[in-house]
């Protein structure tokens, strides 16, 4: 595992899209991992006033809500599309849909899709319950996409961006562990003390089921990216 220390989001998100770059220019990424969420967003706004080209690039969503349509302004698809997506072409883009009728088969669907496009690059955050995508405390490593009921720790943290008059949806599907671990290569994010105590975890080097994040000590190919210094 490499660790790259940085004073800022913004500095952080200039490291992983150079990692990018490099990984492009070598004619290594085909398939692109994405992420949602705060700390990707500097990532993204960098990639998207980048040159980089993405024409050719195939991405794949970690995780989506159940219950709430893709134009919802709270979907993990909606935020792709405002913060990457309607800015800068992908060849191809997929994401679970929450919206299924048959949960379990957009699952079984979701995983042909990864196995037919090996990923590449998988960008990760990390909850500050140490869940990596959506597996949360207690998620098996063998697991693939799956439907997922998401801990108090996940409501709490994420409802913000859900209006008063709204309510969040408590389940979602989301890649597994090993879908995760499959990624060739796999770029984790994590900025601020509230995520000091899940990477102090990693960087304790024990895996352990009710730290997800510490499932990443068995990838041969882990870099992290945070302003945390240890
Ligand atoms: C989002 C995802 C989550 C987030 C994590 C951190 O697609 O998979 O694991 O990466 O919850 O979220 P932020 O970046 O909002 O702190």
């Amino acid at each position: 595992m490499q660790t790259i220390t940085v004073d800022s989001k913004e500095q952080g998100a200039e490291e992983i899209c150079n990692i990018v770059r490099g990984e492009l220019e070598a004619g290594r990424l085909h398939v692109l991992g994405l992420a949602t969420g705060s700390t990707m967003e500097p990532v993204y706004e960098k990639m998207v006033s980048s040159n980089l080209d993405f024409s050719d690039v195939t991405a794949f969503n970690l995780d989506e809500y159940i219950g709430i349509p893709a134009d919802h302004e709270n979907s993990y698809a909606y935020y792709m599309k405002k913060h990457l997506f309607s800015k800068k072409p992908f060849k191809q883009t997929y994401i679970e849909n929450g919206m299924a009728e048959d949960l379990d088969a957009e699952c079984v669907r979701y995983e042909t899709l990864l196995k037919e496009n090996p990923l590449d690059i998988q960008f990760l955050g990390i909850g500050e319950n140490g869940h990596i995508a959506f597996n949360e405390p207690g998620t098996s490593p063998e697991s693939v996409t799956h439907v997922v009921e998401l801990t108090q720790s996940t409501i709490d943290v994420n409802s913000q961006y859900f209006s008063e008059d709204e309510t969040m949806p408590t389940t979602a599907l989301t890649m597994g562990i090993s879908s995760i671990m499959q990624a060739k290569k796999l770029i984790v994010a994590a900025f601020g003390e509230k995520k000091r105590a899940a990477l102090e975890k990693l960087y304790a080097g024990e895996i352990s089921t009710e730290w997800p994040v510490t499932y990443l000590l068995d990838h041969p190919d882990v870099t992290v990216i945070t302003d945390q210094k240890f």
